[in-house]
């Protein structure tokens, strides 16, 4: 039987927290298509990021500001960007609700001696700030940002950091992330990892043969804690 690992490693946007609940608290002033507008904003955002990593080290940008620059692309192709809802919107993506999931998840993990983390293209004051908003503050051992490495997932460096943390091989670590293209860096990079498809989209990056797929984080604690079944039934 496979042991539990020494800590659960999360990605944070997507996986824990609600990137499309700041466009819908704002939806009434958004108008109709706002879905489409959020979509946008996330697809954009990954964009950006990405290129920051590939440009090389003079291109680096917080995450906060891509997050913010996507935001008024994604404005744009709508209509136009506002300073004000600009500004409400980035507040409120400081304050993403997590998945109704997540709490059980995280203290079922823990409860059972089972470290967990955050691992996040976030920077260190977003992610403190949703952390804290989302009241996980008390279920977490680390929130490991990648303002360390300057770099953006899937970049090698940055799930070294996971590694540094624990102080153990990837291995003895689990990975759980919503998006397919962490999922898939994850497993090459060689933990033990589950794709969280929450939006039940269609298998990417044959995730179905390197990665557990799991439609959210109910049936995670069960998964990883076999001796413990039923902690917390389904
Ligand atoms: C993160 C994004 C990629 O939290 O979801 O790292």
């Amino acid at each position: 039987m496979t042991p539990p690992p020494r800590a659960v490693v999360f990605d944070a946007y997507g996986t824990l927290f609600d990137v499309h609940a700041a466009m819908a608290r704002h939806a009434r002033g958004m108008g109709e298509g706002w879905q489409a507008t959020s979509a946008l904003w996330r697809q954009k955002q990954l964009e950006y990021a990405w290129t920051a990593t590939l440009a090389g080290p003079e291109y680096w940008r917080d995450f906060e500001t891509i997050t913010r620059e996507a935001l008024l692309t994604a404005l744009n192709w709508n209509g136009g960007a506002d300073g004000k809802v600009v500004d409400a919107l980035m507040d409120a993506y400081r304050s993403l609700p997590a998945f109704p999931d997540v709490v059980d998840a995280l203290a079922d993990l823990r409860a059972a001696g089972v470290a967990t983390a955050i691992l996040s293209n976030g920077s260190r004051g977003m992610l403190d700030a949703a952390v804290k908003s989302a009241l996980l503050d008390g279920l977490l051992d680390a929130v490991l940002s990648v303002d360390a490495v300057r770099a953006y997932k899937p970049d090698a460096r940055v799930y070294r950091l996971a590694e540094i943390a624990f102080r153990c091989h990837a291995s003895d670590l689990v990975f759980v992330s919503s998006n397919a293209w962490d999922a898939r860096a994850a497993a090459g990079y060689g933990f033990r990892t589950v794709w969280v498809n929450r939006i039940n989209q269609p298998t990417e990056f044959a995730l179905h043969q390197i990665a557990t797929i799991l439609p959210d984080l109910a049936g995670l604690p069960a998964l990883l804690l076999p001796d413990q079944e039923g902690i917390r039934a389904p």
